[in-house]
């Protein structure tokens, strides 16, 4: 019977239930060794830490890391992983931008889980956006404390409104649809438009123009690296409403901060920030926190900030374990897994091997 060790980084409790969950003779316990039908004994070790550098050295004896959106696996932490014999590390996420896929090629295999809920995502950015137009935090609080009065609560209709969608793939797509039901009139832009969609694609700068509400829904590449900047936002309605639920790097913070200062910017709707990993997914408030542009956007009335939250639904949590676990016999019986992440070829169908044989 082959024995298989996966650690877990960065996991929390909603990872440990969903993963024991998922695992065919799953039950609660740390470490719990577990034999499933096709034979293999997962042993899962849940670690709180993020994989850092300095961290790494926790994998040793496991064969697979099994990693999340602010684990650090850059080319310092693949050669430490790899020395120590961890055969793959499966992201339980779709993008990889935390990742130096390059020098992971010939040393390591990466799988990720794709696609696990575009809805999860697309809904908790509509639901970002309703909560900051309509006041709902504002109201949530006062009503909290007894006070009903409704001064400085006024929104505006979401109907009639345009919206700008940056990247169409699974999640933006969605979220057009949620906007269509609103009765909203949708613009977008793709660096790869998808035919016969029905979507009204437009170039960047006339989305940045036209639009009233704006929502990234694209990857952290280097060319999409803070595409809301200085100039972005100047071309930009007064009143606009940024919605960013995708990486936070893609937008400048410092710069949106400005234009929120400047009342340029009418809300600001935030599950992702670009200094996120060293902040988000853990309990400061009983600490004083040294990012000032963090605590400043926090502080204004019309920004709402969530810890990157968007993907946590129960539907997404148990698609994400089921894909991983997917991934990881996948990649056992064969050596490779459809879901890998291969800066040569983006997907199976074109990879020059035809995945016949290791990727490398
Ligand atoms: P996807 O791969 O289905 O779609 C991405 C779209 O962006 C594609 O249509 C692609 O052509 C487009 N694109 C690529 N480069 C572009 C560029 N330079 N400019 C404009 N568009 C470009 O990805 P999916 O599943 O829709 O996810 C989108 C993003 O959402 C992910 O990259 C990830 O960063 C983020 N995400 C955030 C989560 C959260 O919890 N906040 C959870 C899951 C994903």
């Amino acid at each position: 019977m082959e024995k298989l060790k996966i650690a877990f980084f960065d996991a929390k409790d909603y990872d440990r239930e969903s993963f024991l969950r998922a695992n065919p003779n799953g039950g609660p316990g740390k470490n719990e060794s577990q034999e499933t039908p096709d034979g293999i004994d997962f042993e899962l070790t849940f670690l709180e830490t993020r994989l850092t550098a300095e961290t790494a050295r926790l994998a040793e004896g496991h064969d697979v890391v099994c990693v999340f959106v602010n684990d650090d696996v850059s080319a310092d932490v693949i050669d430490r992983l790899s020395e120590m014999g961890v055969r793959l590390i499966a992201l339980r996420c779709a993008g990889y931008n935390n990742v130096d896929i390059e020098h992971a090629y010939g040393r390591i295999h990466v799988v990720r889980v794709p696609a696990y809920s575009p809805y999860a995502v697309a809904e908790h950015a509509m639901a970002l956006l309703l909560t900051s137009i309509r006041r709902i935090h504002k109201a949530y609080n006062r009503t909290r404390d007894f006070n009903f009065s409704l001064s400085g609560l006024t929104g505006f209709d979401l109907h009639g409104k345009t919206v700008g969608v940056i990247g169409t793939g699974k999640i933006g797509r969605v979220f057009i649809d949620i906007c269509r039901g609103f009765g909203m009139n949708v613009l977008a832009y793709d660096k790869f438009p998808a035919a016969d969609s029905g979507i009204t694609y437009v170039p960047l700068d006339e989305l940045f123009e036209r639009a009233d509400i704006i929502s990234l829904h694209c990857p952290l590449t280097d060319e999409t690296h803070h595409m809301i900047n200085e100039e972005s936002i100047a071309r930009m309605k007064k009143g606009v409403v940024i919605i960013n639920t995708s990486r936070g790097a893609l937008i400048d913070s410092e710069v949106l901060l400005e234009g929120i200062k400047e009342r340029k910017i009418g809300a600001a709707c935030l599950d992702v920030y670009e200094e996120e990993s060293n902040v988000f997914f853990h309990d400061y408030s009983n600490h004083i926190v040294n990012d000032d542009t963090l605590a400043r956007l926090i502080s204004m009335p019309n920004v709402i900030v969530t810890s990157h939250q968007a993907f946590l639904t129960n539907e997404a949590l148990s698609n994400i374990a089921d894909t991983t676990f997917a991934n990881i016999r996948e990649f056992l019986e064969k050596g490779y897994a459809a879901n890998e992440v291969c800066y040569k070829c983006p997907d199976v169908a074109s990879c020059p091997q035809g995945h016949e044989k290791k990727c490398f």
